[in-house]
């Protein structure tokens, strides 16, 4: 999202919810990275086979997808973009991959209404074998200034172990304070020193809370495992980073997969960062990247990162506050196996999960297929949620007006997912689905297949 357009968000949302300013107000001074950010990194697809052709192109599609439009407007070159050192220790573009440079690709990039991030390292060398930042973080900072540059990635490669961690990532803070420019620094230590804990918030803008992500669904999973437990650490101007998007990598998650991915990193505030070649990229993944009403869960002005709040086997609620007294909810069906002996499972989530006062009459919206369900929920809601899909909605109080109800709405938004959960309830609900998945017995379900029996 462009700095003006969260700025014009959070003004409206300070306005609105005045009541609520300390929601909303910035882990860092300088008011960036107010919402996650989101954009496209050309490790997941490319590694270090970048060039000026595939960055310019990706710029375009960027555009031509429509993926500006719903945010995505960082387009970042990681390892793989700098060539050695020149004799002053200057850090420029290889030749042979960025003939124009690198401040010529940076204008183009800013030509289309892009911001341009770049990647370094706060050790020697970088991950891949370049050289790193270490000991030269005033002259890069300037020279990444120079060329632009909107966005650090940071990572953490062949740092000596005598060379403590924070002071390898703040030497670089610091510099890149001294440009004058606003650049996005995002950590990459990869969680080793719980960046979480609260030294990476006073210098950077997001840090890496896991391992590398793959583009497969064991690894979603591992870094999604995580990732709990963090939430309480993130707000605006500071986010766990559960790495990279693995939509369109590749063609090795399924559909569904996919949009358990999108869901549950939108809910936990990660930054959304494209990892595909978008050249051929599929429809299908292009439509989950795009699914608006999943971003707007991750850009919601509150802020406020999604936590695990129900756990029974593999049946998980994530949930987060959403400004206006609403919630965020995925529902994630991670049961084993592919066979016809995992069908649809049902999953409930009670108000008191939630944060909801039992009884409050509430409107249910589905947020990948942009629809409310047909009537209202009071005080728990039965979900159909497919093998390894994240099945994502929206419940929202009905009536609540924002002038005469706004200390209800103040104590809504102040609930927070992470105390006293995760819950580990059984529901009655869970012995009535069992005999649902014995296919051969219908229960009645809605024009939207939501189960009618168990739903109060
Ligand atoms: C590390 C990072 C990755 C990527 C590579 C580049 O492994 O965690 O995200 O940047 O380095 O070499």
């Amino acid at each position: 999202m462009h700095r003006c357009e969260a700025c014009i968000l959070l003004g409206t949302a300070i306005l609105l919810l005045s009541t609520q300013f300390k929601c909303v107000q910035s882990l860092n001074e300088d008011g960036l990275a107010v919402t996650p950010v989101m954009g496209w990194n050309s490790w997941n697809t490319f590694g270090t086979y970048i060039d000026e052709e595939l960055i310019k192109t990706t710029a375009d599609l960027l555009l031509e997808l429509g993926l500006a439009d719903v945010g995505y407007t960082t387009l970042s070159l990681d390892d793989g973009w700098s060539s050695n050192r020149t004799e002053d220790g200057l850090l420029i573009g290889s030749k042979s991959k960025f003939p124009s440079g690198m401040k010529a690709l940076g204008d183009y990039i800013h030509s289309k209404g892009l911001k341009f991030g770049i990647y370094s390292d706060a050790g020697p060398m970088t991950c891949a074998g370049w050289p790193g930042s270490r000991g030269y973080e005033e002259i890069d900072a300037q020279t990444f200034a120079s060329f632009g540059v909107d966005y650090l990635k940071y990572d953490n490669c062949f740092a000596p172990a005598d060379d403590w961690v924070i002071d390898r990532y703040t030497a670089m803070s610091r510099a890149l304070k001294k440009t004058d420019r606003p650049i996005v620094y995002s950590l990459c230590d990869w969680g080793v020193l719980d960046p979480w804990l609260g030294w990476a918030k006073n210098i950077s803008h997001s840090w890496r809370t896991t391992q590398d992500i793959a583009p497969n669904w064991d690894s979603i999973l591992a870094n999604l495992d995580s990732s709990i437990g963090l939430a309480q650490f993130a707000g605006p101007g500071g986010w766990n980073d559960a790495d990279m998007l693995e939509i369109g990598v590749g063609n090795s998650l399924t559909h569904n997969q996919e949009r358990a991915h999108f869901a549950l990193w939108s809910l936990l505030k990660s930054p959304l960062l494209i990892g595909a070649d978008l050249r051929n990229i599929t429809t299908d993944s292009l439509n989950v990247l795009k699914a608006k009403e999943i971003i707007a869960m991750n850009q919601d002005v509150l802020g406020v990162a999604g936590e695990l709040v129900w756990k029974q086997g593999p049946k998980e609620i994530y949930a987060a506050p959403l400004a206006g007294g609403s919630r965020g909810l995925v529902f994630l069906n991670r049961h084993c196996g592919g066979t016809n002996q995992y069908p649809t499972i049902n999953m409930t989530v009670h108000w008191s999960e939630i944060g909801l006062p039992d009884g409050m009459e509430a409107w249910v919206r589905d947020l990948w297929r942009q629809i409310d369900l047909p009537r209202t929920y009071n005080s728990s809601f039965t979900a159909s949620v497919e093998l390894h899909d994240g099945a994502a909605f929206k419940v929202t109080p009905v009536s609540l007006d924002l002038k005469r109800d706004h200390k209800m709405i103040a104590l809504l938004d102040g609930w927070r997912p992470w105390k006293g959960n995760p819950s580990f309830v059984v529901h009655n609900e869970d012995l009535a689905e069992l005999s649902e998945r014995n296919m051969s017995m219908e229960l009645p379900r809605d024009e939207y297949g939501y189960l009618l029996s168990v739903s109060k």
